[in-house]
C-alpha cells in the first residue's frame, strides 16, 4: 500500500452530526475537534507526513454569532491542548490563513503553538483557519507585487515555484489526497492552487464519526488510481 505523503481534510458535517443526535450544532463541533487528535494520531502512525485541516474558512464568519463565538471558543481551547499534544506526538504546527482577523489573545496562542513545535520532526500538521484560497493568492500576489516596488523581485522571474513560496503552505509539499466529509462534493475555497493534481475522496460520514477505518479506506481508493500528471501511462 502507498501512503499519500501529504492528506489534506474539508472535516464537514459536525452541525449535521449533532442534528441527527438531537444536539446542538456547538456539540458536533466538540466533538470534531476530539476527533482531530485521534486522527491525527492515526495519520502519523501510518505513515503519512503532512496533515492539513479545514478548520474554519473565510466565509465561515456568515454563521450566526452565537456559533462564529463558539467556534473561536473552541479553537482558544484547541490551540492550547494541541501545544502538548505536539509536544507529546513530535507534531510540527503551521498556521494557514489570515490570523489578522481573530482576536489577538487566539493570535498570540496560534503564534505560540507554532513556535512551541517548530523544531518538531514527526507529522507536520497544518490548520487553515480563517483560510480562503482566493484570500490566500491575493495575499500572495500583494507580497510579490511588494517585493517587486522593493526591487527584490523581477515580475519576469516570478514562475510557478518562486510564487508557490509566497502563498501561506510555503514548503509544505501540495496533497496527494484531499479527504471530504460528509457527503458534499466541493472545494468551499479549500487549497486551490496545492490541489492542482490531487486525487480526490468523498464520504458521507460525518466528520465527528470518521474513523482510522475512514482513514484507510480512502487511502485503499488512493492506492487503485492511476495519477498521470497530464502524461500517458508506460504499459
Ligand atoms: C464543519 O462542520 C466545521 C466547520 C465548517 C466549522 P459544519 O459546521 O459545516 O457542519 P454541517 O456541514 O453544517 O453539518
Ligand atoms: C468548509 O465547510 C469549511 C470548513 C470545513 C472549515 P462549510 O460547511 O463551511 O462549506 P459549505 O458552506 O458547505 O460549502
Ligand atoms: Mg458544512
Amino acid at each position: 500500500m502507498v501512503i499519500p505523503q501529504h492528506v489534506a481534510i474539508i472535516l464537514d458535517g459536525n452541525g449535521r452530526w449533532a442534528k441527527s443526535k438531537g444536539m446542538p450544532r456547538n456539540y458536533g463541533h466538540a466533538r470534531g475537534a476530539k476527533n482531530l487528535e485521534t486522527i491525527c494520531r492515526d495519520a502519523y502512525n501510518m505513515g503519512i507526513k503532512y496533515l492539513t485541516v479545514y478548520l474554519f474558512s473565510t466565509e465561515n464568519w456568515k454563521r450566526s454569532k452565537e456559533e462564529v463565538d463558539a467556534l473561536m471558543k473552541l479553537f482558544r481551547s484547541y490551540t492550547k491542548t494541541c501545544v502538548k499534544t505536539a509536544r507529546d506526538n513530535n507534531m510540527k504546527v503551521r498556521v494557514l490563513g489570515d490570523p489578522t482577523a481573530l482576536d489577538q489573545d487566539l493570535q498570540d496562542s496560534l503564534a505560540r503553538l507554532v513556535e512551541s513545535s517548530k523544531d518538531n520532526t514527526g507529522l507536520n500538521f497544518q490548520i487553515a483557519i480563517n483560510y480562503g484560497s482566493r484570500d490566500e493568492i491575493v495575499r500572495a500576489i500583494r507580497k510579490a507585487a511588494q517585493d517587486c516596488m522593493d526591487g527584490k523581485l523581477q515580475p519576469e522571474e516570478i514562475t510557478e515555484e518562486r510564487f508557490a513560496g509566497y502563498l501561506d503552505t510555503a514548503e509544505v509539499p501540495d496533497p496527494d489526497l484531499l479527504i471530504r466529509t460528509s457527503g458534499e462534493q466541493r472545494l468551499s475555497n479549500y487549497l486551490m492552487w496545492q490541489l492542482a493534481y490531487t486525487e480526490f475522496y468523498f464520504t458521507e460520514v460525518p466528520w465527528p464519526a470518521f474513523t482510522k477505518d475512514d482513514l484507510w479506506q480512502a487511502i485503499e481508493k488512493y492506492n487503485s488510481r492511476d495519477r498521470r500528471y497530464g502524461g500517458v501511462k508506460e504499459e
